[in-house]
């Protein structure tokens, strides 16, 4: 493997900017790990990955990130296959209309958007420091400006559950999870930075309700971005030197930006980590 060539794990890697990002990534020749939930799309990823970057290295491992233990198979089988990882991208992510828990009985946009990069960063970051200089990029969103953060009722379990809160919340704990994991690594050669990929259309906003969908087209069409241009920060994170080095920032535009006043009180981020780690029984 030359030097240059990093191997990189993409989470969310079947459509919109996790895709993208990972015709990037392969393009500019490196090994990409592409993680999907289902089988039959992830190998249809893989081929379109393949073609698109006129890459042999596109490979694909299969998680379903609202199930830890679906998260720590991945975790594990990375490990059986690879001995190193240079850039890990936390992107799978989701919103849900209604509330519901997974089968590890937490709400599904926390667990999910959230503890999912949690766990599965936690676990790989031994491999990330031995790797080092590597790199964790965060896919969070300009939501996260208007997140709370309720420790005392984190999934919404005493009530006040909106589709938007939920989710709001659970970008406001990737910008504090990012900024968590700066600390922590600082020193040891592992950079952490979160990004807002723009508007970008999508099947994220596929879960809007049927009558909003004409809305939603023209909306998609007028307004947004392209899953490519949307992709750009992320691989701009991964790779670029120009990020070489810079640590627990957030990211728009492929330039840093102030982040929401809640996600810089790092007493309040350390106990979102204490209470993730409880929850994922780190
Ligand atoms: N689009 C925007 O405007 C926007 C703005 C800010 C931030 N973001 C963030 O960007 C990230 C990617 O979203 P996107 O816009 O590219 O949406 P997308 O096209 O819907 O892609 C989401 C990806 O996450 C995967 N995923 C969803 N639930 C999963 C689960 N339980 N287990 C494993 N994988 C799962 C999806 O897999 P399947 O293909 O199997 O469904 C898909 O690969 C998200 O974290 C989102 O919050 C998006």
């Amino acid at each position: 493997m030359g030097a240059a060539m990093k191997t990189i794990l993409v989470t969310g890697a079947t459509s919109g900017i996790g895709l993208e990002a990972s015709v990037q990534l392969a393009t500019q020749g490196h090994r990409v790990v592409m993680v999907g939930r289902d089988e039959q799309k992830t190998l249809r990823g893989v081929d379109e990955v393949k073609r698109r970057a006129s890459s042999g290295s596109v490979e694909f491992l299969l998680c379903d990130f609202a199930v830890q233990a679906s998260v720590r198979a991945l975790a594990a089988a990375y490990r059986a296959k690879y001995d190193r990882l240079d850039v890990l991208v936390n992107n799978a992510g989701a919103v849900f209309l209604e509330r519901g828990v997974t089968e590890d009985g937490l709400e599904n946009t926390f667990a999910l958007n959230h503890l999912g990069y949690f766990l599965l960063t936690n676990l790989l970051l031994d491999l990330l420091v031995k790797s080092a200089p590597a790199r964790i990029v965060v896919v969070a969103s300009g939501s996260h400006y208007k997140g709370t953060m309720d420790l005392e009722n984190l999934g919404y379990e005493k009530g006040g559950f909106t589709a938007m809160g939920a989710y709001e919340r659970s970008k406001l704990a990737n910008v504090m999870m990012t900024r968590s994991l700066a600390r922590r690594l600082e020193g040891k050669g592992v950079t952490a930075n979160a990004l807002h990929p723009g508007t970008v259309a999508t099947g994220i906003w596929a879960v809007a309700p049927w009558w909003a969908a004409p809305v939603v087209a023209v909306l998609k069409r007028l307004f947004m971005i392209s899953p490519q241009e949307g992709g750009q920060t992320l691989t701009y994170l991964a790779t670029s030197p120009e990020v070489e080095g810079k640590s627990g920032l957030y990211f728009t535009r492929n330039q840093p930006k102030a982040c929401a006043r809640l996600a810089k009180d790092d007493a309040l981020g350390e106990q979102l980590w204490a209470r993730s780690a409880a929850l994922v029984k780190l």
